[in-house]
């Protein structure tokens, strides 16, 4: 099964982490979300992806995934360059999706533990919409289903009164007609090519719906609570992609340097070069990403901090979120830091 793995977008409301900088590289434990997508598409079945890229962070995507090479995945891209909608970037994978039903995955979207079922269930139906959808507690902030004698009929954005309490998520199963169906599309009020609406579109040309209630976690990781939140559920490894138990990832890699007395609560995930100086806190539910210094007497919890950032000694950081190489030297808290 090919699979279409959206990595464009324009990420504002992960601003100002996202100036210059792809979502899709955020480090969550072990692996960035992109890594993540990928190896839970692996193990759910699919062979080929094709990566759509946005404006920011292309080479930088196309780079990681190149040294990344822990997949036994076709890896491909498309370039979809400024941010038009995600039906409007699912239509630049045409040439790569062929003549054969595909998925569709939102890259900023983690699910545990396993795909396999909504992939195996898509690909047993013939030319159908497919949709993974979650129960969620506010059905309010989604995308929401309207069924009608326990059959799909329409799908409501962000409903005050919502009709079901499931949400769509970020994983689809499209036939190769929804390029026409895209084509035709007009753009919202946002000025996008909409998903919601190629799917309507579908369904409005009889197009039958292969829907899929998943039972495993599901987070939207494109807000700053829905990163943090995404960390916490890797770190705890209730889910197929993150470390077995993150305790282990401490100090594990040869390059880092914890220093005296660090004091470590797990979960923690250490990346390679981190410098941690004396009697610093760490942890609970923290991703210190490559190359990371941390001063001595510092405090870091609930976290994740990018690749190459700089916590001051005794700096506090907590529930935040440090963009690559910032530099940290008052307190954080609830903060994106750039
Ligand atoms: P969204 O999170 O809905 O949009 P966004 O990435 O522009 O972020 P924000 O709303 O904060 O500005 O996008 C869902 C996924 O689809 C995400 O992984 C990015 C991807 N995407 C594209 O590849 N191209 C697009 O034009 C859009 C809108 C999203």
């Amino acid at each position: 099964m090919k699979c279409v793995l959206l990595a464009g977008g324009s990420g504002t409301r992960l601003a100002p982490l996202t100036d210059g900088f792809s979502k899709h590289l955020v480090r969550v434990g072990q692996r960035t979300l992109l890594e993540h997508a990928l190896s839970d598409l692996e193990a759910g079945g699919v062979d080929e992806v094709c990566v759509v890229l946005g404006e920011t962070g292309a080479t930088a995507i196309r780079d990681h995934l190149r040294e990344s090479d822990q997949f036994d995945l076709e890896v491909r891209y498309a370039v979809q360059g400024a941010a038009r909608g995600v039906a409007d970037a699912i239509s630049h994978a045409e040439p790569f999706v062929g003549d054969e039903p595909f998925l569709v995955y939102l890259g900023d979207n983690l699910f545990g533990p396993s795909l396999e079922p909504f992939v195996r269930g898509f690909a047993a139906t013939e030319d159908g919409v497919g949709l993974c959808l979650r129960r969620v507690d506010d059905p309010t902030r989604f995308g929401v289903p309207v069924f009608e004698s326990g059959s799909l009929q329409d799908i409501v954005e962000k409903p005050a009164d919502p009709p079901s309490e499931y949400a769509v998520t970020g994983l689809y199963g499209f036939p190769p007609a929804v390029f026409d169906h895209i084509e035709r599309l007009e753009p919202s009020d946002r000025g996008e090519l909409e998903v919601t609406d190629a799917i309507r579109s579908l369904l409005d040309a009889g197009r039958s719906a292969h829907v899929h209630r998943f039972d495993g976690w599901w987070v939207d990781a494109g807000t700053p609570d829905g990163l943090l939140t995404a960390n916490r559920r890797v770190l705890a490894g209730s889910g197929g992609s993150g470390p077995a138990a993150a305790t282990d990832a401490v100090g594990a890699d040869a390059d880092s340097g914890l220093g005296e007395g660090v004091r470590v609560r797990a979960p923690v995930s250490v990346g390679a070069g981190v410098e941690v100086g004396n009697g610093t806190e760490l942890g609970p539910n923290v991703t210190l990403d490559a190359d990371v210094v941390v001063g001595s007497e510092a405090r870091i919890s609930d976290s994740i901090v990018l690749s190459g950032a700089t916590v001051a000694d005794g700096t506090s950081v907590t529930e935040s979120i440090v963009a690559p190489g910032a530099r940290v030297t008052s307190p954080l808290r609830g903060e994106v830091y750039r």
